[in-house]
């Protein structure tokens, strides 16, 4: 693992913002596994402000999240389709058919795993896929368990993510169930980009780079993966 130490979080997004866009602007046609949260948005913003510059376009762009929540229609205001519309795509010259997104709400949780697998094989796979992380050290939504997953499926989100995922639902409950991409799928992307930012991440930041590989801290398996750059703030790499 390549680790990159900048001073805060607005430097993690003009870095990694710029590395976006030269790699978008060398391949058009890319793939792009996209991630939501709080920990992606300054990256965001920089693609965001160089497409209106007219540096880039995303006409040929091809783009996977990473999860989507259950039990929640797809145009509610906290699905993590909305939360890439309103913070990307909106924003871009993206094609919506070239959008994708595992459905939390289909009838069949394994044909949608399959369907989701075949159309990123059929989109010559991921080439770049951006990560963070949870407290618990998740990714994606594979939470601390007792086995590495492999394809996408849906799993119930851990009381961890439970509290630092439900200040974005206001009154609303939280969906306590998610569809997401498994490890196995996550680490066939040809590059991973995870950034963690904030002292809450320091503890799970440790164990991904310096503890034993264990699906109970899932993001370490990263260290088996060979091209991986991990960007932490001070704060997020202040254990290491
Ligand atoms: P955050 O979530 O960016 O909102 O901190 C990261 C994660 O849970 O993977």
């Amino acid at each position: 693992m390549k680790v990159i130490t900048l001073e805060n979080a607005a430097q993690i997004g003009e870095q990694l913002g710029r590395f976006y866009v030269d790699f978008v602007k060398e391949h058009p046609s890319c793939v792009l596994g996209l991630a939501t949260g709080a920990t992606p948005l300054p990256t965001y913003q920089y693609i965001v402000k160089a497409y209106e510059a007219g540096e880039v376009s995303f006409a040929d762009v091809t783009t996977f999240n990473l999860d989507e929540y259950c039990d929640l229609p797809k145009d509610n205001k906290n699905s993590y389709y909305t939360f890439m519309q309103e913070n990307l795509f909106k924003h871009l010259d993206i094609k919506a058919e070239n959008v994708n997104f595992l459905d939390g709400n289909a009838a069949d949780y394994e044909a949608e795993s399959r369907r989701y697998a075949q159309a990123i094989q059929a989109a010559g796979g991921i080439d770049v896929q951006f990560l963070g992380i949870g407290r618990n050290g998740h990714i994606a939504f594979n939470e601390p368990s007792d086995a590495f997953t492999d394809e996408a499926f849906r799993v119930a989100l851990t009381q961890s993510t439970i509290d630092a995922n439900s200040i974005y639902f206001d009154d609303a409950p939280m969906p306590h169930y998610a569809m997401t991409m498994g490890i196995g799928s996550i680490l066939r992307s040809k590059k991973i980009v995870l950034v963690a930012t904030g002292a809450s991440k320091a503890q799970a930041v440790k164990g991904m780079i310096e503890g034993a590989v264990t699906p109970q801290l899932p993001a370490s398996v990263l260290q088996q993966h060979a091209d991986v750059t991990v960007y932490l703030d001070k704060e997020a790499a202040s254990l290491l």
